[in-house]
């Protein structure tokens, strides 16, 4: 890998909503309670943003975070990616909403949607842009309100989820290796065990769709879990071979924050410690797009990344998607 062709991460940054709301609260609103959602999950509470906050807003409040982290300007950004399931809109794309809020008036903006993998492929997009002129500065986030999307009368689904929103601005530096690989993957083929079938072009927003529920969440959970593992154990070896590294030399690994019994098989199966991985579902359950970019923002303050440090962050998502890159700190 060319040096002069690498894309750093210079900063990160990411935004919770003030609300909190327990496994108490979904007691009364759904057949659950605290002790199922703990063990089959982990999660103990999450965070739901306001009726009037948009995911741009959480984006704009993470990507100032970011930039003042980076130490830099919003007009130094060329280029902004928004990784979302949850636009404000079918467009204007979010990333434009996000321009306008932070001002910087330099930027292309363009969203990608591959749900819950969404960051990692914005990284990679952001990454393959810097390999071909090493001048942009790319600001990438991560960012879902899913709470607009819940189902909250379905307990398989609506303890899970979570609003929220994590940034991270890349940018060439001589002599980084920055995101030094990035196994990505995709099977349209199980496209129905985990998705919203309402509100696009296949349902249109009829009153009876609305009725029905279709423009929420929709998910076969055990058959999601079994493909959340194998595909994030694959990406993880594969993404570890592109980069000639074991995974004892990695420092720390950023995982999808889905639930704590993926994690904890993730970890059996490539034989690490669960202390390598940082976790923060049981605070803010699964942000979609924006869980990896939070707990690298929350990692890179708490675990006192240095340079040089290896990193893994994996991801899996509705899709299917799956992606994991190795990125040197
Ligand atoms: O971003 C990626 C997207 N999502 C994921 O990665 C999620 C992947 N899947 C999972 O995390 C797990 O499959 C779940 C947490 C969703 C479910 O856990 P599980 O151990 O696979 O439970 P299950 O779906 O097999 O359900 C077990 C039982 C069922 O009752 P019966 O049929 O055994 O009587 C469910 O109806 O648990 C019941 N159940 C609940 N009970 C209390 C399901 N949801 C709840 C709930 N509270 N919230």
């Amino acid at each position: 890998m060319l040096s002069s062709l690498s894309a750093s991460i210079l900063g990160t940054g990411s935004y919770l909503p003030e609300r909190i709301m327990t496994n108490a609260e979904l007691e009364k609103m759904v057949d659950t309670n605290d002790e199922w959602i703990r063990t089959r999950t982990g999660i103990q509470e999450r965070r739901i943003a306001g009726p009037s906050e948009t995911t741009s807003d959480m984006a704009a409040a993470a990507a100032r975070a970011a930039l003042e982290n980076a130490g830099i300007d919003a007009q130094e950004i060329s280029m902004i990616i928004c990784a979302t399931v949850t636009p404000d809109m079918f467009f204007p794309n979010t990333a434009c909403f996000v321009q306008t809020k932070i001002g910087a008036t330099q930027a292309v903006c363009f969203d990608v949607s591959a749900a819950c993998s969404g960051f990692l492929y914005a990284m990679e997009i952001a990454r393959q842009f810097i390999a071909s002129d090493p001048s942009k500065t790319i600001l990438v986030i991560g960012a879902d309100k899913l709470s607009t999307i819940v189902n909250w009368e379905d307990r398989n689904t609506c303890v899970l989820f979570g609003d929220g929103a994590g940034a991270a601005i890349l940018r060439h530096r001589e002599g980084g290796r920055g995101i030094i690989t990035t196994s990505m993957g995709s099977d349209g083929k199980l496209n129905n065990i985990l998705y919203t079938p309402g509100g696009g072009s296949a349902a249109p927003t009829t009153l009876e769709n609305v009725s029905q529920k279709l423009a929420t969440i929709h998910m076969n959970g055990r058959e999601t879990y079994k493909q959340a593992v194998k595909s994030m154990v694959e990406s993880s070896l594969q993404a570890l071979k592109q980069a000639d590294l074991t995974i004892d030399q990695i420092t720390c690994i950023i995982p999808h924050q889905a639930n704590l019994r993926i994690i904890e098989a993730i970890a059996t199966r490539l034989n690490v410690s669960l202390n390598h991985f940082h976790l923060n579902l049981d605070r803010y359950g699964n942000t979609s797009a924006a869980a990896v970019a939070i707990a690298l923002d929350e990692a890179a303050r708490t675990r006192n990344f240095q340079r040089g440090d290896l990193i893994l962050l994996v991801v899996f998502g509705g899709g299917l998607t799956w992606a994991a890159s190795v990125v040197e700190w």
